[in-house]
């Protein structure tokens, strides 16, 4: 990242992993298969079982990347303060790595990253970031702070790659890491017929090839699964290489599909 900390390529997604057994076997399961990468937030309301979850394994804690957010309803500079004491209580794993702005809400986002900033130079989380950032919003933000984000985290997949390009070039241009949620479509595309095809000629599930996808664009890719068999095969992503003519054919799928909530949107 531009601040000169490593982060994994590769994580764990923790959106709609409930708190408990679920979300807990579920950061096993990768810790096991080889994830090093956590993303939680929140407003997911599972950094307990996070916590729980990495202070229980052997792997060290200095080998774990933790990203959590502060959500919509706690921006403000005080209020963001306080959100990130929580976060950091129910974590209770010495330190957080990554704290974003989960969105760029009207109103009160600037106090909020000098909040970020502030958490920064107390040394609270080694880097702060934002998510689902689009230009205006990054503009404003690389106007008003001298602080550059270390990453930008925002919707990517071969359905709105080239809708979001601006976005992905500017975040480029400064050194900011764009980090690709959903990159599975949450599911949705995995059965079309064009993705299969590039699949089948790779010897590749649908789900690898997007995710390979984001790895040769340079995004840090964070696939949920709760399920041991997805979340072996999202791990093994390293072994293959998608050629330019997939890489295009792919690009060229963008239909400026947003499956949650569109940023283009007021939040
Ligand atoms: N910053 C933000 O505003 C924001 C917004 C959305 C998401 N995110 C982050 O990005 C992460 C990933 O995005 P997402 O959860 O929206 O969706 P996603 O990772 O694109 O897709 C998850 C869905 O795909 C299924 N799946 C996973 N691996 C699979 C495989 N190999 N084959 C077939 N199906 C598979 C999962 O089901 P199973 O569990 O059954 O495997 C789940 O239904 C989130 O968990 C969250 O950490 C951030």
């Amino acid at each position: 990242m531009n601040n000169g900390y490593d982060i994994p390529a590769l994580g764990l997604g923790m959106w709609k992993l409930p708190e408990g057994d679920e979300a807990e076997t579920a950061v096993r399961l990768a810790l096991e298969a080889g994830y090093r990468l956590f993303d939680s937030a929140a407003w997911y309301g599972n950094e307990r079982s996070l916590g729980r979850s990495v202070r229980n394994s052997s792997v060290p804690r200095d080998q774990v990347f933790i990203t959590t957010k502060v959500w919509n309803t706690d921006h403000g500079y005080q209020p963001a303060l306080q959100a990130f004491e929580e976060s950091y209580r129910s974590l209770d794993l010495d330190h957080v790595d990554l704290y974003l702005i989960h969105w760029p809400v009207e109103g009160k986002r600037m106090d909020t990253w000098r909040a970020l900033e502030t958490l920064l130079e107390e040394r609270r989380c080694r880097s702060i970031g934002v998510s689902n950032y689009l230009v205006p919003h990054l503009e404003e933000l690389l106007d008003r702070s001298e602080v550059i984000p270390a990453v930008n985290q925002i919707e990517l997949h071969p359905w709105n790659y080239l809708s979001r390009k601006s976005t992905v070039d500017l975040c480029n241009q400064k050194g900011i890491l764009v980090e690709a949620y959903s990159p599975l479509t949450k599911g949705r595309m995995l059965r079309n017929r064009g993705l299969r095809d590039v699949a089948e000629a790779c010897g590749k599930t649908p789900a690898q090839i997007l995710l390979r996808w984001g790895i040769q664009h340079d995004f840090v890719v964070i696939p949920k699964s709760s399920k041991e068999e997805h979340i072996g095969e999202n791990a093994a992503i390293f072994d293959f290489e998608l050629s330019e003519r997939h890489m295009d054919l792919l690009d060229s799928f963008d239909r400026g599909l947003a499956t949650g909530w569109d940023p283009t949107g007021k939040p």
